[in-house]
C-alpha cells in the first residue's frame, strides 16, 4: 500500500466514524427518552393488589417459622462442631487458645463486642458496642459484613438458619457458663 492509498484508506474509516457520530447526535436530537413518572397504561389495579397479597402471605409465612428461641432449642451441637470446621482456620475454640486471624470465641457467648483479649479488633467492631446475644451473634453469621459493615472477618456468612443455630448451640458448649437460651 503507498501513501496516497494509505491516506485514502485512513480518510474512509475517519469518514465512517464522523458520519456515526452525527447519526447518533441528530438520533439523540429527534429521540428523546423520558421515562415517565408514572406507568402510561396500568395494568389493572388487580395486579398491584395481588402484590401486596403476596407480601403478606411472605410476611405470614415468616411469622409462621420456628423462631431462632426455637432453633436454638433444637440446636445440635454435634452438627454445629462440623460446621465450625469452616471458622476454624481463622477462630480458635478453645479455653485458653490462641488467637489465629479471628479473636479465641471460647466464651463468645454474651461477651462484649471485641472482648476478646489482646485481640485488634476493627474499628467497625469496636464501635458496634454491646455484648454478643444469640440474636446478634444469628445475624452477624448471617452475613458478617451486612451486620457490622467494615468488620475484618472475611467469611461470607452461613445462609441456612437451622445450620447457624447448630453453631450456635456449639458455640455455647465453648462457654464456662453460657447465657440462658432466649425464652421465645
Ligand atoms: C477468614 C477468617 C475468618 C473466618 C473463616 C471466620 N472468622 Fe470470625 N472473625 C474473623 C476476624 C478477623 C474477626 C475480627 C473482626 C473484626 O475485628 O472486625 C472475627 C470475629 C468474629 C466474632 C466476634 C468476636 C468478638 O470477640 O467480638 C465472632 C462471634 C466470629 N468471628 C465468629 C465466627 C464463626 C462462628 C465463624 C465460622 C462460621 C467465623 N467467625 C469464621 C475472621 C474469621
Amino acid at each position: 500500500m503507498n501513501m496516497y492509498e494509505f491516506n485514502k484508506f485512513l480518510g474512509a474509516i475517519l469518514g465512517s466514524a464522523l458520519l456515526l457520530m452525527v447519526v447518533n447526535i441528530i438520533g439523540d436530537a429527534l429521540v428523546h427518552p423520558t421515562i415517565p413518572a408514572k406507568a402510561a397504561i396500568a395494568i389493572g389495579d388487580g395486579a398491584e393488589e395481588d402484590a401486596k397479597e403476596e407480601a403478606k402471605a411472605e410476611d405470614a409465612k415468616e411469622d409462621t417459622g420456628p423462631g431462632l428461641a426455637a432453633l436454638l432449642a433444637a440446636g445440635d451441637a454435634g452438627k454445629g462442631a462440623k460446621a465450625a470446621k469452616k471458622c476454624k482456620a481463622c477462630h480458635s475454640f478453645d479455653k485458653g487458645g490462641k488467637h489465629k486471624v479471628g479473636p479465641v470465641l471460647y466464651g463468645v457467648v454474651g461477651r462484649g463486642m471485641g472482648g476478646g483479649t489482646n485481640f485488634k479488633y476493627s474499628s467497625a467492631l469496636m464501635d458496634k458496642g454491646g455484648a454478643w446475644s444469640y440474636a446478634d451473634l444469628d445475624a452477624f453469621l448471617a452475613n458478617p459484613k451486612g451486620f457490622i459493615p467494615g468488620t475484618k472477618m472475611a467469611f461470607k456468612g452461613i445462609k441456612k438458619q437451622t445450620d447457624r443455630a447448630n453453631l450456635i448451640a456449639f458455640m455455647r458448649q465453648q462457654h464456662d457458663s453460657p447465657p440462658a437460651l432466649p425464652a421465645e
